[in-house]
């Protein structure tokens, strides 16, 4: 049989806990449980708690992480920008699932909040994954209008009804929750583009704009690139945008039969 055994330094140690002020009321008190590591040591990760008086907190996730940055320890690092869902900055993995912090209620969380960076990416420090491999992937579909016709004198025109084809992918921010769920990606990630890039490639591939959809998808011709996706359903369960990135792959997938008969 075989067995499956963590290397020693990947287990995650019990951490420190950070007692609420005596000031604050016990009902009010809320535990957040963090995934701490830090690169410039050699210990193991670990789980810190922190006690939050919810009483001066605001309600998601992200102003309790805030909170505790400001006022209980300065050590803790996370990205974050807008606040508002807009940036996809802020994305993490917080009571099991990939989400937006800004956008997560404490009070959606019962018991304490457990918070953990986006699943199997490389950890920079604590909640901050290494998206360089998530961006290179990006950039490679190149998520640019590409034309060959001649320049018209003003901007490219769109009917409202072809301009309504991008409305579930233009709304995609990136924040990567998708790809980080999606088991085919983490067993292939090297190669499998994911679905938050598939959705992306699609957005152009719908373009009307677009004058190289046959490049992109003979781009996307690839037994691992695009076809790695099972059709598993993660990505669109997760999406905290609610956008459905499994059937804009179904959707490419479509067009790759369709010019072949
Ligand atoms: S499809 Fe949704 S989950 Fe995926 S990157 Fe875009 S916004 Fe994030
Ligand atoms: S539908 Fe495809 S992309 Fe989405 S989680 Fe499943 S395998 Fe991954
Ligand atoms: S801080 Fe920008 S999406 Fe959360």
């Amino acid at each position: 049989m075989a067995e499956f055994t963590l290397p020693k330094n990947s287990k995650i140690k019990k951490g420190r806990f950070y007692k609420a002020p005596p000031t604050a009321t016990r009902k009010q008190i809320k535990e957040f449980k963090v995934y701490r590591w830090d690169p410039e040591g050699d210990s193991n990760p670990r789980l810190d708690t922190y006690e939050v008086d919810m009483a001066s907190c605001g309600p998601m996730v992200l102003d309790a992480l805030i909170k505790i940055k400001n006022e209980i320890d300065p050590t803790l690092t996370f990205r974050r920008s807008c606040r508002e869902g807009i940036c996809g900055s802020c994305s993490m993995n917080i009571d099991g699932t990939n989400t937006l912090a800004c956008l997560k209620s404490c009070d959606d969380v019962s018991g304490a909040v457990n918070i953990y960076p986006l699943p199997h990416m490389a950890v920079i420090k604590d909640l901050v994954p290494d998206m360089k491999h998530f961006y290179a992937q990006y950039e490679s579909i190149k998520p640019w209008l590409q034309t060959d016709s001649a320049e018209p004198t003003r901007e490219r025109l769109q009917s409202p009804e072809d301009r309504e084809k991008l409305d579930g992918m233009y709304e995609c921010i990136l924040c990567a929750c998708c790809s980080t769920s999606c088991p085919s990606y983490w067993w292939n990630s090297d190669r499998y583009l994911g679905p938050a890039i598939l959705l992306q490639a699609y957005r152009w591939i719908a373009d009307s704009r677009d004058e190289a959809t046959g490049d992109r998808l003979d781009d996307l011709e690839d037994p691992f690139k695009l076809y790695r996706c099972h059709t598993i359903m993660n990505c669109t369960k997760t999406c905290p945008k609610g956008l459905n990135p499994a059937k804009a792959i179904a959707e490419i997938k479509k067009l790759m039969v369709e010019r072949r008969v």
